[in-house]
């Protein structure tokens, strides 16, 4: 259950109210390319300006150098967002100062205003009381509200300082993000599956030892699988892999295999993998299964097997699991309740020669058919992370699932069970 304030918990009715979104959205030549984090601010703001606020958002795009960074000016998001709410949307060139103050000076009821790019000023990073002080004074603020779950997990002084100066409640995507992320972890309907991919066992450590302790199933994919197999003394040629990464993958296997004595649990490092040597829609690919060679005995029937069939040669990169992983994470899915799903299970972004789907990509393909419950189950599904909501967010997938975090590391840090200071930071409930 959400501990805090929210938006419907107090007074806003005429109020001017300052609220914090991550409208942090992939751009391309100043374009949209996703604009799944500024639809999800939609609730807050609509049920906002039907109390006839004053409306002045704000937010981070990017990791700015300074204030002439335009690349990451937020003047695109402005103009999304006056198209997603059919109504205009201000813009004032500075988030404090003379420029921000006039343009929040002049907002009427129900009107409103975006803000540049709060990263413009180091302050912001800095968790700057005054840069704070600034906000609420350019602004002209009576109420905070915190709706950037993508930066909760940050003290920075948009999540953390300017607390202190106003009223600080939750918006409506906070509060959702916080409660569902919260109970897919704490009180899962079971059995809990999480499938966790992308690049790095370290980005992931904690996560994977919360999950060893809660899920009944874990289903490791993508490049974070390679020091897994080294561990296993199995031979991943020239894949991505970082030598840093082998004490982890020790420390998390000794884990698992003492969690499985304990109770009924599994944690399913891929035994097959698609391998080319190098990342091109025309590379020839083959399929590697490297625990008990079954695929080589029937690639080569009736001839003899050739020596080092079932390993991974020392030119070869592993892009993606092979059929038998995927099948093991789809009968998996048949199982599950819930699945939390963190990382994609190979090299999604190549596409393929004859189709949209990559010749690395079909270990995703058959883990998100399998979760959309095409082969028969349909277990509530999270999906959350950057590369993986990205991936769902290009193939229009997003309202598909049941629920796609709009955070990165916040929901991270929160599977892992920690406290995030922009949450911590606001008014409890009564
Ligand atoms: C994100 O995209 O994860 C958030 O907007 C936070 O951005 P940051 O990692 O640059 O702080």
């Amino acid at each position: 259950m959400f501990t805090k304030q929210t938006i419907e918990d107090i007074d806003l009715q005429g109020k001017t109210v300052l609220l914090r979104a991550d409208y942090n959205v992939p751009l391309d030549g100043g374009k949209i390319t996703d604009d799944f984090r500024i639809r999800q601010s939609l609730p807050t703001i609509k049920y906002l300006l039907g109390k006839d606020v004053r409306l002045i958002i704000c937010s981070h795009l990017g990791r700015p150098s300074g204030p002439g960074d335009t690349a990451n000016s937020l003047f695109p998001v402005a103009k999304r967002l006056h198209q997603l709410l059919d109504k205009p949307v201000e813009f004032a060139t500075d988030c404090i100062g003379p420029a921000a103050k006039k343009a929040a000076a002049g907002l009427k009821p129900g009107q409103v205003l975006l803000l540049e790019n709060l990263r413009f000023h180091p302050e912001e990073k800095a968790n700057d009381i005054g840069f704070a002080k600034q906000l609420v004074a350019a602004s002209g603020a009576e109420v905070f509200v915190q709706d950037g779950f993508g930066v909760v997990h940050r003290a920075h002084a948009s999540t953390s300082a300017i607390t202190h100066y106003l009223p600080s409640v939750a918006g409506l995507l906070l509060a959702k993000e916080v409660d569902t992320i919260t109970k897919v972890v704490e009180q899962p309907e079971r059995p809990l599956m999480a499938i966790i991919g992308g690049a790095k066992v370290a980005d992931k450590l904690e996560i994977l030892q919360r999950f060893i302790k809660i899920a009944d199933f874990i289903a490791i994919g993508g490049a974070m699988a390679h020091p897994f197999l080294v561990a296993r003394g199995i031979d991943i040629g020239d894949s991505l892999y970082d030598k840093a990464e082998l004490p982890h993958a020790k420390e998390i296997l000794r884990a698992a295999e003492a969690e499985a004595h304990k109770r009924p649990f599994v944690f399913a490092v891929p035994h097959d993998g698609v391998v080319a040597e190098k990342i091109d829609k025309a590379a020839s690919t083959r399929i590697v299964e490297w625990t008990s060679h079954t695929m080589a005995d029937i690639e080569h029937y009736p001839h003899r097997v050739p020596a080092k069939a079932g390993t991974v040669r020392a030119r070869e990169k592993i892009l993606d699991i092979g059929p038998f992983s995927a099948s093991l994470i789809a009968g998996g899915i048949q199982l599950a309740e819930t699945v939390i799903w963190n990382g994609t299970m190979g090299v999604t972004e190549t596409p393929g020669l004859q189709g949209p789907i990559g010749p690395t990509a079909h270990g995703t393909q058959t883990v998100v058919e399998a979760l959309l419950g095409e082969l028969g189950n349909k277990p509530f599904t999270v999906v959350g992370g950057g590369d993986t909501v990205g991936y769902v967010g290009s193939h229009h997938l997003t309202d598909h699932f049941d629920f796609v975090s709009t955070g990165g590391g916040a929901s991270l840090e929160l599977m892992a069970g920690h406290k995030l200071p922009g949450v911590e930071a606001l008014r409890g409930k009564k």
